[in-house]
């Protein structure tokens, strides 16, 4: 049904794939509508998804926003386009499910940004990542300056936005952009792995740890400290905390219901 991505549901996991490998995935509106789509029509409303993992098609994960499309853009329309980035961004950044970015190659401007909206990033060894965006004359534009800073520091972020400079697998898992940095043959099955793993873990849970992380990183400690509070209150009335604490003391495997 989509032209330019791929979805499809595995053990309980989301794939979504960006398919469009001629143009090395670049997010051009269409793609960023249909992931719009998918995200509100197959993977909010499906129950027994928890884990989602974004990749791309082909030799990159996503080379960008796509650039002969906006170069024919007339000017009032940047703001739309920078604005229906943001929307699919913070869709992803906000949904309660974990989103997984396997980044089998170039990450760069739109691709990148795609990849810090997800909540953790394995990265293929032949990964590259950069915002080369004021090499085009424009600034990151689908949150680029904001999740960057947040996740590797100010400093780091300034190196790599303000000079253009790209950065191999290695160096993100340095920085801290990426948690995991795997053989290309490898991505895939270790990014499973992990999907299979949080899945398995109480939903409720992990949801509130999320937006306990989220949210609190957007305020002071003592309103993020608030917040777990709340978060921790909601999961001791669950049913999955009295089956996960039964079941350590009962030396079994828990079977969480998401109740
Ligand atoms: C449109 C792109 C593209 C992009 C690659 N392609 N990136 N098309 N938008 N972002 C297309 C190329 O035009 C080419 O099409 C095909 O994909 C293969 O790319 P090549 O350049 O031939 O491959 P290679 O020599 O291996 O170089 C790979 C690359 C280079 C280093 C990734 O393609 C590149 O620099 N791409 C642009 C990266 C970039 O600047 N990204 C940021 C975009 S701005 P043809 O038809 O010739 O085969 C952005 C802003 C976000 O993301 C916010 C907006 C609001």
């Amino acid at each position: 049904m989509y032209e330019n991505i791929l979805y499809e549901v595995k053990d309980h996991v989301g794939y979504l794939t960006i398919n469009r490998p001629k143009a090395l995935n670049a997010l051009c509106t269409a793609v960023l509508e249909e992931i719009d789509d998918c995200l509100d029509t197959k993977i909010a409303p499906d129950n027994d998804v928890h884990v989602v993992v974004v990749t791309g098609a082909g030799r990159a994960f996503v080379a960008g926003a796509d650039i002969s499309e906006m170069q024919t853009k007339p000017v009032l329309e940047g703001h739309d386009y920078t604005e229906l980035g943001h929307k699919v961004m913070d869709k992803i950044d906000n949904s309660p499910k974990v989103f997984i970015a396997a980044v089998n190659g170039f990450a760069l401007g739109g691709g990148c940004e795609l990849s810090m909206a997800c909540d953790i990033r394995i990265a293929s060894e032949k990964a590259l990542f950069g915002q080369p965006e004021v090499g085009l004359g424009i600034t990151p534009g689908f949150g680029g300056t904001q999740r960057l800073p947040r996740l590797v520091g100010k400093g780091m972020a300034k190196y790599m936005i303000l000079a253009a400079k790209n950065v191999k697998a290695d160096e993100a898992l340095r920085i801290g952009l990426v948690q995991q940095v795997v053989p290309a043959e490898e991505l895939m099955p270790t990014v499973e792995k992990l999907a299979k793993s949080i899945a398995a873990k109480a939903p409720i849970a992990v949801q509130q740890s999320k937006m306990a992380i989220n949210n609190g990183m957007n305020t002071d400690l003592r309103t993020g400290c608030r917040l777990e509070i709340e978060g921790f209150q909601q999961c001791f009335a669950s049913e999955d905390r009295v089956e996960g604490m039964s079941a350590f003391v009962e030396k079994r495997d828990p079977v969480f219901q998401n109740k």
